[in-house]
């Protein structure tokens, strides 16, 4: 008999990538296989993300669209898991009969069990204290970079937010479990280790804090490359950037999400931070780390935020010269604070300020990776350029893609780069 099949389908953040790959490995312990193809897949799990409205609104319609194909084939298990099956369980129940399996974002480790019993429809919202899947062996996606997730939830509560109430309060791994995961990444062939948090610098485990953490991981032997996202600016400080500083091994790349640069707006989101905090952690950065790429996220359009407001962010901006930046519209978020606030910036004006900030990203990025050409960078192969997939790319320790124009490499391979050009958001070169 064939082994029955499973299809993942992962919306949002490296975080919820990461609880797929661990979805995965709970799968195939119990001799579920994968399929690229839903049709072929006797269960389909869509991991949902809330953050913001259009992740939400595409693992919804995609749900939809599976509405058919789970009509022609009864006995497919089809579930929403993650974010928005943690908010929208009642809803999801009443108005989508067809769906079997509502899971949060804590209740995975059970889905082998709920499979087999299957007591249609299934839902678990509980969230967990505790729950950090410690000793789960996650199937990875990339050949080349591993998530590692650290710690779970989120207890900063900034107003804009929705995190906090879906994933939970912040709860760390123990130090001895990361190292042994990460090991056995590199056995089985990865370059690159990513640690995973929502706050990833607020890990706190026993004695260990972040940088106790980082420390630990940088001295595995053979580990070449180490990064993390998120850190929160209010969590940085200069025992982790002096960590950073003596170990080669530490990516030198920090994203710092700024979301705002008016100190006004920054405490109506309650961010905890002010302007002046944010650029001094910069200046912080520079000094430990000249070298580091620095990236960010940029909200525009938050209730209230006038022009002046506004103004200040791109003030940041042109002061920090962000290497890159994600930038978004404020949405509101249903049980949020800010979703209490009157979301008075019209449309029309969120849009023009985000037009804004992309086109002045844009330059800054451009000039930042000018900065680059004529340097020799270490690049560690990972794929090839959408562009052309006859020519592979790679990443600098910044974490920047690079297009290769000349010379032979292999994915997982590491190589030395002369950077010949930078053009629109990439870079391109050839192997020294
Ligand atoms: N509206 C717009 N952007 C948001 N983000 C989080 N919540 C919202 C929201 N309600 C952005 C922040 C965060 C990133 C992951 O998503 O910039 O850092
Ligand atoms: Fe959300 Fe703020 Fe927590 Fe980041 S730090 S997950 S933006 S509440």
């Amino acid at each position: 008999m064939d082994a029955k099949k499973y299809y993942i389908e992962t919306y949002g953040c490296q975080m919820n990538q990461a609880d797929s790959e661990l979805i995965a490995g709970l799968l195939q312990d119990v001799c579920y296989r994968p399929t690229s193809n839903p049709e072929n897949a006797d269960i389909i799990l869509i991991n949902s993300c809330s953050v913001r409205e259009n992740a939400d609104r595409r693992a919804i319609a995609r749900l939809s669209q599976f509405k058919s194909l789970k009509k022609s084939k009864p006995e497919l298990l089809l579930g929403l898991i993650g974010c928005v099956a943690q908010r929208d369980q009642g809803a999801i129940l009443t108005d989508k009969k067809y769906v079997d399996l509502i899971l949060g974002p804590d209740t995975y480790r059970n889905l082998p069990e709920i499979i087999s019993q299957a007591q249609i429809p299934y839902v678990d919202v509980n969230l967990s204290r505790t729950e950090v899947y410690d000793d789960l062996v996650p199937i990875r996606s990339s050949t080349v970079n591993a998530w590692v997730s650290i710690m779970r939830g989120c207890n900063k509560f900034c107003s804009f937010c929705i995190v906090p109430y879906l994933r939970g309060r912040e709860r760390s791994r123990s130090p001895l479990s990361i190292v042994n995961e990460i090991k056995k990444a590199l056995k089985d062939g990865h370059k690159e280790v990513t640690l995973l948090g929502q706050n990833v610098n607020s890990y706190h485990y026993a004695e260990y804090r972040f940088p106790e953490l980082l420390e630990a991981v940088a001295a595995i032997p053979n580990l070449r490359r180490i990064r993390f996202t998120s850190p929160h600016p209010r969590d940085v400080n200069e025992q982790m950037l002096e960590v950073m500083r003596s170990h080669p091994n530490i990516c030198k790349q920090i994203h710092l999400p700024l979301q705002a640069g008016s100190s006004r707006i920054l405490k109506l989101m309650n961010r905890t931070y002010d302007q002046e905090h944010y650029l001094r952690v910069v200046e912080m950065i520079r000094t430990y780390l000249p070298q580091a790429a620095i990236t960010t996220d940029i909200i525009v359009g938050f209730p209230d935020e006038t022009s002046d407001d506004f103004e200040q962010t791109l003030e940041v901006m042109r002061a920090v010269k962000f290497d890159t930046a994600f930038m978004f519209k404020y949405s509101p978020r249903v049980g949020t604070k800010a979703a209490e606030m009157d979301d008075n910036i019209p449309e029309e004006e969120k849009s023009r300020r985000l037009k804004v900030v992309i086109q002045l990203q844009k330059k800054h990025t451009l000039e930042r990776n000018k900065s680059l050409v004529g340097t020799i960078q270490e690049i560690l192969i990972d794929g090839s350029s959408k562009k052309n997939p006859a020519e592979m790319s790679g990443r600098t320790d910044t974490n920047k893609i690079v297009v290769l124009k000349e010379g032979r490499s292999q994915i997982g391979e590491f190589c030395r780069v002369k950077i010949e050009e930078a053009v629109g958001v990439s870079l391109f070169g050839k192997i020294t």
